[in-house]
């Protein structure tokens, strides 16, 4: 059931261009967990995850990366900035709490799968349940017959009665309230739920209305919530898998002590638990942290992998590198990714009456403009395609309307090389300067 390393690869293909090493890597590792997840228990509390740093320069896919594999995954997975915590003691966030985040995606995992296999039976609980209220409401002229239950429920499952109003009993939602950021948090309506259980109210709502609400209700009522966490917890423990982007960010001896810079090795020291094994403590239940994959990914341009502190190092085994972007891969995000940036301007215009049609000599011209641009000025990698393109279809896009029928727009290198030359002069001229 579980995606092989060469799916995953070929599904990542479809949205990220070349960084082979780095997609192989990650595919690896998925697949590593379900390999271990056949193996019988003694072996596999012996095999840890070999967790991975993923470093390379800024606009180069590491984060497009974590989104798509998170899409790929029927593992919990949660990615978070490193750059949002702090240690504990100072306020903020503490690094526990991505573990209490990935113990969450879990648990909505795994209770909307139960709530898929209660749904048949809650559906006929509450068909019975509001097919009785419109029973009993039903009012009927002298002399004619009352509707039979069987005539309204055939009726019911027909929808005739979806827009009639009714009124049901319903339970008030516990209220959700957490204390304090990063602190925990503390489920009050459920406590005092407990104390003083379910307060019902009557209101009134249409039967499409109150069927969704009851169905809501019911399948709650079907579903065995300690289970749900146990097996949430279980899965989080075994198969979680946690991104932290931006990690080159909190490492590092830059800046003179003060500020948040103070707290970022504290941050490293309070992550290293984590990534070692240990257990935290969450509103589901105790989670240990053992098994659960951790892949870092990171810029290392300023800050490198070096500073890290050595224990963190160490349980990073695996370094993949992304490589930096040529002129040639530039022309193939353009258009090949399934969400290309074509693919994305080409839709935005199209509602607007006006069809894009890019020849491949503008693409081949746009993608030597980013390279340049990057070269001269700051390397943003594929993020300079994006700036491109806006630029390119400035005026375009300003002066579509959608008031005139739909129109063709040939768009070549020269119409490129228009738009562009004012900037690809200033380039030859720089390349002089220097
Ligand atoms: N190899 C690639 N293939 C396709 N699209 C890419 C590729 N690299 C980057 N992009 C696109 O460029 C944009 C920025 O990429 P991304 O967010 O992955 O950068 P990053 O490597 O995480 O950079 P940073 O270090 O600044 O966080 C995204 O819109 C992404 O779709
Ligand atoms: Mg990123």
């Amino acid at each position: 059931m579980s995606l092989t390393p060469r799916q995953i690869v070929e599904e990542l293909d479809k949205y990220i261009i070349g960084q082979s090493e780095a997609k192989k890597a990650v595919a690896v590792a998925l697949r590593n967990r379900y390999r271990r997840s056949k193996l019988p228990k003694e072996v596999r509390d012996e095999i840890t995850p070999k967790n991975i740093i993923m470093k390379g320069p800024t606009g180069v896919g590491k984060t497009e990366i974590a989104r798509r594999l998170s899409k790929l995954v029927k593992a919990p997975f949660v990615k978070v900035e490193a750059t949002k915590y702090t240690e504990v003691g100072y306020v903020g966030r503490d690094v526990e709490s991505m573990i209490r985040d990935l113990v969450a995606v879990s648990v909505r995992m795994v209770k909307d799968e139960k709530m898929k296999e209660v749904a048949d039976k809650a559906s006929v609980n509450v068909a019975a349940k509001i097919c009785e209220i419109l029973y009993k409401n039903q009012e009927v002229k002298e002399g004619d017959e009352p509707k039979s239950r069987e005539q309204i429920k055939l009726d019911y499952f027909n929808g005739k009665y979806d827009d009639q109003i009714i009124e049901i009993e319903v339970s008030e939602q516990p209220k959700q309230m957490g204390l304090m950021e990063g602190v925990g948090e503390i489920n009050i309506g459920g406590f005092i739920g407990g104390l003083f259980p379910n307060r019902k109210q009557r209101k009134k709502f249409t039967v499409l209305k109150a069927k969704e609400t009851l169905m809501a209700e019911e399948e709650e009522k079907l579903i065995d919530n300690d289970a749900v966490n146990a097996e949430a917890i279980r899965r989080a423990e075994e198969d979680g898998i946690i991104f932290i982007d931006e990690m080159d960010k909190i490492i590092g001896k830059t800046a003179g002590g003060n500020g948040p810079d103070v707290s970022r090795e504290g941050v490293q020291r309070d992550i290293l638990p984590i990534v070692e094994g240990s257990t935290v403590n969450t509103k589901f239940g105790n989670v240990k942290t053992d098994f659960i994959l951790f892949i870092c990914a990171g810029a290392f341009h300023v800050s490198k992998i070096e500073d890290m502190i050595p224990e963190l190092q160490g349980r990073f085994p695996i370094v993949v590198e992304l490589n930096s972007l040529t002129k040639d891969d530039f022309k193939r995000i353009l258009k090949e990714p399934k969400n290309s940036i074509i693919f994305q301007y080409s839709n935005l215009l199209k509602v607007d009456n006006i069809e894009l049609n890019f020849t491949d000599d503008a693409l081949e011209e746009m993608a030597s403009i980013a390279a340049i641009e990057n070269e001269t000025s700051e390397n943003i990698g594929a993020r300079r395609l994006h700036t491109i393109m806006e630029r390119l279809l400035e005026d375009i896009s300003f002066n579509a309307s959608g008031d005139y029928p739909l129109q063709t727009l040939n768009i070549d290198s020269t119409y490129v090389k228009n738009v562009f030359k004012d900037n690809i002069k200033s380039h030859d001229l720089k390349k002089y300067i220097i």
